[in-house]
């Protein structure tokens, strides 16, 4: 008898996403008439920069020839885009990361998903509320919780985010093996400052514990005295690995291109308190499962450092950072308490009732997706997310919709 993992049983039926995206299919298949406008997940909306469309045009030619075509590649990547990384990304912001250091991916959803593949199955692990669900459903999956109840699943320490501490919670009082964080916030869109994440650095040292630091959203830090990455912070490079994505900075999420950076002495212990180096257990899931990233996206994600790529970059990033200051201010106006929307993409704010209330409301009265808060834990229960990602004009359009229902409610 084929038996199944029964942790697959413990989980929420549906992945967040997928769940709004069936509810919202059903309501368009109720109502084909409706125009509907996503500001649900982040996903852009905006063509891939130019320098990245020549770069992999270029690439595509070179497959096309056997003097220049590229078979299997380094699973790690290709040195000129871990050299870029290394260079652009961190050394160039004072942080010390080498190119071997740079694992490439085809995706950041993929990598802090499966990087728990190399924690024993008793380990304490620390997520915050709210929190990206692959954190915890990944965890769920391999058997490190017990069940769902009231909200939290057995056995994980949640950090809670309010909206006293600013959706950044403190370091815990209590002892775990691994903590997830992730600046600029998904969902609420917060931030951390360097003595946050210093706190987080000393305790992961004194604990000797492992920080998960997920910088998916690092590109939409405006303020330069925020660390863009926790290899910013002293001491980080013993206790810490990253997670990157180019699916937002650079209109990736159809193209498909991340990278993980785990420093070399960064360790990671047997039950005997042996001392083994992360980026070789890594190195070795990598290479076993993971066939590395096609030629022609790294280059296509190259681009965006030389040249005109810095700035086509920038001019995208700033596209929906002007849609994300419009939905700030203007639920700002409707009375409504707003997190995020000035280092990140994303608008967190105080919906007043449930969640999922009020996604119905919005998507029934307004034909607007949000994301409920509650999605993504307990702490956000009565939280809406909105995503920056759309066209300004379909934005500004939601936006007098959402003002036309929730005018009078506030
Ligand atoms: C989100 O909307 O939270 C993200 O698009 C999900 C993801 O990046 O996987």
């Amino acid at each position: 008898m084929i038996r199944c993992n029964e942790n697959y049983l413990k989980l929420q039926s549906f992945y967040l996403f997928s769940d709004i995206a069936r509810r919202v299919a059903a309501f368009q298949n109720e109502h084909p008439e409706m125009d509907i406008i996503k500001l649900g997940i982040g996903d852009v909306t905006r063509a891939l920069p130019p320098v990245c469309i020549e770069a992999f045009h270029k690439a595509i030619d070179e497959m096309a020839h056997d003097s220049t075509f590229k078979g299997y590649g380094p699973e790690q990547g290709y040195d000129f885009l871990r050299e870029k990384i290394a260079k652009y990304d961190y050394n160039a912001r004072g942080a010390e990361i080498y190119p071997d250091e740079v694992f490439i991916s085809d995706g950041a959803k993929c990598d802090t998903g499966n990087f728990q593949e190399l924690f024993a199955d008793d380990i304490v692990i620390a997520v915050p509320d709210p929190v990206y669900p692959v954190y915890v459903d990944t965890n769920v999956m391999a058997g490190r919780t017990g069940t769902f109840e009231h909200g939290r699943y057995k056995g994980l320490v949640y950090l809670e985010g309010t909206k006293e501490n600013g959706f950044v919670p403190p370091v815990p009082r209590e002892h775990v093996d691994c903590i997830y964080l992730c600046y600029p916030n998904n969902p609420t869109g917060s931030v951390a400052t360097k003595e946050q994440l210093r706190q987080w650095v000393e305790y992961a040292k004194s604990e000797k514990a492992l920080i998960l630091f997920d910088a998916a959203y690092a590109a939409f830090i405006r303020d330069d005295s925020i660390p863009q990455s926790i290899f910013e912070i002293e001491g980080a490079r013993e206790v810490a690995a990253e997670f990157r994505s180019y699916s937002k900075t650079a209109g990736f999420t159809g193209t498909r291109c991340a990278y993980t950076v785990i420093p070399k002495n960064c360790m990671i212990y047997d039950r005997s308190g042996g001392a083994h180096s992360l980026h070789q257990l890594w190195n070795r899931r990598h290479t076993t499962k993971f066939n590395g990233v096609s030629y022609p996206v790294q280059r296509a994600a190259e681009a965006i450092y030389i040249g005109d790529g810095p700035r086509q970059v920038r001019s995208l990033i700033d596209y929906y950072m002007k849609n994300a200051a419009m939905i700030r201010d203007r639920l700002t106006q409707l009375g409504y308490d707003c997190t995020g929307g000035t280092n990140a993409p994303y608008i967190w704010f105080d919906a007043k009732m449930d969640s999922w209330e009020f996604f119905d409301l919005l998507l029934r009265k307004a034909g607007v997706v949000c994301t409920p808060g509650v999605g993504f834990g307990r702490c956000g229960e009565g939280y809406i997310r909105l995503s920056a990602f759309n066209d300004p004009q379909r934005v500004s359009l939601a936006l007098d919709r959402i003002a036309s229902v929730l005018g009078g409610r506030s």
